[in-house]
């Protein structure tokens, strides 16, 4: 009989697969490096078992013991099916901005996961950096994984994936083109196939995948790290406001960095043009493949690393709303309809000429909306926003108690469906912040600065 003795034993072994669609345009051959088919359907499943082997070899991994990480996901499906088989309880601490599929899928397998702000500088005591760090400190019998600076996370690819690729390749490869994140997949793989070239007289190129926000880049061509790079973004897996330890800048041959919109878009691609249901970094990794188009030639056998599976990210990248409210979407905006897609089946928010300005207020903060259209039994006539309010309440501190009706301006302007872009732009100004939209059954939509924005 043929069978794994655990779960564990099933990590690695890989296949390598060739894009065929989305990289017609490059002169080479493209291998990806499916790492989806580990257990916990990462390549992240490598250094996780790695880091905890190497934790126990030296002691710092204790019989019973607690592991404790700061994870976005898949390093944690790792350690957590390790723990499982191995019999360790497993903390970890995320940042909001990760998937909610994420965070479920850690529950499921017996993980407990804290949830820290994303928008905070590292050194800051929510961080989740330093979280993960005061909860290895506080809980008795923890053990502190750091996967950003644990030399075992680069040691795995270097062990494992690496040698992989160059006898699956046959020792053909000439590149590497991959995510980085904590640096364990490129500079482990990179080195190790470097070093295999090497004792062959021959070269590999290796190229990091980065994204806007971050600091890899240009630390890599300048040596600089750039606070002012650093800024929140979308792209998931990839990029750093760190220099990780595991990150092997001598390793690497340079970076190129892809936007959130292009990692989103071709994270789509992937599945609907080559059926590869991949993570968000996969995505990139394709653009930033297609970016280095002109450091390809016939000959070379390009490998790209997919790190994790599409199923994390049906909630974002493979959900069309959540593409359009962020602009992803290269849907054509020409006429009034077009600027109200994405909220055309939420309520319009109004009030009353006799409310007292306090209920408009209220509802303005419930909705998180800067401006209504006011009614009255006849429909609509007038129209509230903050700059009124603002104004109104410098010469009346009482203003919330006023109604309405005493403060409101003139109506918004109400435009056809059919109404062009241009025409409904011109409508809005300084003093007339939101245009309504007839939809042709009594009822209106409104258009704001925002939506005209969103679609530029
Ligand atoms: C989805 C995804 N892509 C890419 C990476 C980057 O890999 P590495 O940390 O080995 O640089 C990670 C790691 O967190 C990841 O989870």
């Amino acid at each position: 009989m043929n069978y794994a003795e655990n779960i564990l034993e099933t990590i690695g072994n890989t296949p390598l697969v060739k894009l065929n669609t989305l990289t017609k345009e490059l002169p080479c051959l493209v291998l990806s490096k499916y790492e989806t088919f580990n257990p916990g359907n990462s390549v992240k499943d490598r250094m996780a078992l790695q880091m905890i082997e190497d934790a126990e070899a030296d002691g710092r991994l204790q019989p019973g013991g607690t592991i404790i990480e700061g994870t976005s996901g898949n390093t944690g499906m790792g350690l957590a099916l390790a723990g499982i088989v191995k019999g360790y309880k497993c903390i970890f601490v995320m940042a909001d901005k990760q998937s909610k599929e994420k965070i479920d899928i850690l529950r499921a397998v017996g993980a407990e996961v804290v949830v820290c702000p994303t928008n905070v500088e590292p050194n800051d005591p929510r961080s989740y950096y330093s979280v993960s760090k005061r909860l290895g400190e506080e809980t008795p019998n923890s053990w502190y994984v750091n996967q950003y600076d644990n030399p075992s996370n680069c040691k795995a690819h270097f062990l494992s994936t690496g040698p992989e690729i160059w006898e699956q390749t046959e020792g053909k490869v000439t590149h590497f083109v991959v995510g980085v994140g904590t640096g364990g997949t490129i500079s482990g793989v990179g080195s190790y196939l470097k070093m295999r070239a090497k004792q062959e007289g021959k070269t590999v190129k290796v190229w990091g995948i980065d994204t806007y926000g971050s600091v890899f880049k240009k630390y890599h061509e300048t040596g600089i790290f750039d606070e002012n790079e650093i800024y929140p973004y979308i792209t998931e897996g990839i990029g750093e406001d760190i220099l990780p330890k595991n990150v092997n800048f001598s390793v690497i041959d340079g970076f190129t960095k892809v936007t959130d919109k292009d990692a989103a878009i071709y994270t789509q691609r992937l599945a609907k043009e080559e059926g590869m249901f991949l993570g968000n970094s996969a995505g990139a990794a394709v653009k930033g493949l297609l970016q280095l188009k002109e450091h390809f030639s016939k000959d070379d056998v390009v490998v790209v690393l997919f790190h994790d599976h599409g199923s994390r990210y049906v909630g974002k990248m493979f959900n069309n709303d959540w593409m359009r409210d962020r602009g992803f979407l290269d849907e054509e905006i020409t006429i009034a309809s077009d600027l109200i897609k994405n909220h055309d089946n939420k309520h319009l928010v109004t009030a009353q000429t006799e409310e007292l300005v306090a209920h408009a207020i209220e509802r303005m903060k419930t909705h998180k909306i800067s401006q209504m259209p006011i009614k009255d039994a006849n429909g609509i006539v007038g129209s509230l926003d903050e700059s009124d309010l603002l104004y109104h309440f410098m010469s009346d501190k009482n203003i919330a108690n006023k109604t309405i009706k005493e403060i409101m301006g003139k109506p918004y302007p109400i435009v056809k469906k059919q109404t062009k872009l241009e025409e409904v732009s011109k409508l809005i100004s300084k003093a007339n912040t939101a245009v309504l939209v007839d939809l042709e059954n009594g009822n209106h939509h409104i258009i704001t600065k925002y939506d005209i924005i969103s679609a530029i």
